[in-house]
């Protein structure tokens, strides 16, 4: 039977990577898959994690199952990190939430429960967004389609021309796909009085928010990023949100992620938390449970939590750091609105406004390794190959 089946591409970030690993010029730059690099260019492991997993390895005492909706101590302290400690809506009962594997698998897990709840609901996504939104969403059977974002021409947010697209083809009931801060693959965020004016928005149109938040604290500080996300989750009657522990945790490969769904009641989350928890039993069974440990013992620890948020910090200022020189190295005739650009824009990764045969050249002529669409994660330079990467962009540009 498996001889009726094509093969498939791979996937566009999976194969740059692997282009990558196999160039073997010295000078190469790997701008391409979204990984924090220090500036030795390792994808390090963080030392608030390695102190948690000693603790773990000399502490736990069972591999037992940890249960569908995977640990409670995780959810809570994960949900009280995003929305801060005092948040209006923790404590009202009104959350469900799940461990899962990845923001990828939280992301899943909330596509199935809406398609369950609402199958001709339509989940609006940015243009452009991650390209992985579309196949995880889009293969629980929801209609997918887009709203305008990023302008490249601007290389900013078309806000206007947000609200006016989802004013006009979005129906009451349908589903919002945002980026919570650090908008993969972009870089430019909603400002907070945009986020003040969509709220409303939403509540007025009858719009669902779900928020996709996988760089907390990597864009300017954790209560900056996680303002959007906030008021959806104090002012909109019903909304989701996943969080992955991948960058600001550094945890790619254990897939430590969380879905909340904020319900309009206590009975209603109640009947959401059993669903979440049958959701995943069909998915994968059970959530992977190494990871998601390491960041509970880390938030439920004073000293640790300190330690990782000095280290969140330490990885933040050297990507706003990046940010800098390659604004300045790109402030010459020519560059001067990218320059304003990358310094504007948050997180990781910017998108450039280079077409594909540029992005390719860039690869072969000058092995600066970035997605065709222009993206760029800043964290993959140092502070000695900026200057060759801005003479290199100008001059495919110019
Ligand atoms: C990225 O956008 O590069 C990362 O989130 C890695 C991935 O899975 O695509």
């Amino acid at each position: 039977m498996f001889d009726r089946l094509d093969s498939l591409p791979p996937d566009a970030i999976m194969a740059l990577m692997q282009q990558c690993k196999a160039d073997d010029r010295p000078n190469k730059v790997d701008l391409g898959v979204g990984v924090y690099k220090d500036a030795a260019g390792t994808v390090p492991i963080m030392r608030a994690v390695k102190t948690a997993e000693e603790i773990i390895f000399g502490e736990e005492k069972t591999k037992t199952y940890i249960g569908t909706t995977g640990r409670a101590g995780f959810r809570e302290t994960m949900l009280e990190l995003v929305l801060g400690a005092d948040h209006p809506v923790l404590g009202s009962g009104r959350i469900a939430s799940s461990q899962a594997a990845g923001g990828s698998g939280a992301l899943r897990i909330g596509a199935q429960l809406v398609y369950a709840a609402s199958p001709n609901a339509t989940v609006w996504v940015s243009t452009p967004t991650w390209a992985n939104h579309i196949p995880l969403i889009g293969s629980t059977g929801l209609k997918l389609e887009s709203y305008p974002y990023y302008n490249r021409d601007t290389l900013g947010v078309d806000f206007d021309d947000m609200l006016a697209h989802l004013d006009a083809n979005a129906k009451r009931g349908d589903i919002v796909l945002l980026h919570g801060c650090c908008h993969n693959p972009t870089g430019a965020d909603l400002s907070h009085a945009e986020w003040d004016r969509l709220v409303p928005f939403m509540n007025e149109r009858g719009l669902v928010p779900f928020i996709d938040l996988a760089y907390l604290g990597l864009g300017r500080g954790i209560d900056d990023d996680g303002y959007g996300l906030r008021l959806v989750v104090r002012d909109c009657a019903e909304s989701l949100f996943t969080v992955s522990a991948s960058k600001n945790f550094g945890l790619y490969k254990e897939r430590v992620g969380l879905l909340a769904v904020i319900c309009n009641n206590a009975d209603e989350a109640a009947v959401i938390q059993s669903r979440l928890g049958a959701i995943q039993r069909t998915l994968i069974s059970m959530p992977p449970d190494h990871g998601a440990q390491i960041v509970e013992r880390i938030l439920g620890n004073g000293d640790l939590k300190r330690m990782w948020m000095d280290e969140l910090t330490e990885m933040r200022e050297r990507i706003n750091g990046l940010r800098r020189l390659l604004s300045e190295a790109l402030d010459v005739q020519g560059g001067e609105a990218i320059a304003r650009a990358v310094v504007a824009q948050n997180g990781m990764f910017s998108m450039l406004p280079v077409t594909k045969d540029q992005a390719i050249r860039l690869r072969e002529e000058h092995a600066i390794y970035m997605t065709n669409s222009g993206r760029i994660n800043i964290a993959g330079a140092n502070a000695s190959n900026i200057p060759g990467v801005a003479d290199a962009l100008l001059s495919v540009l110019s």
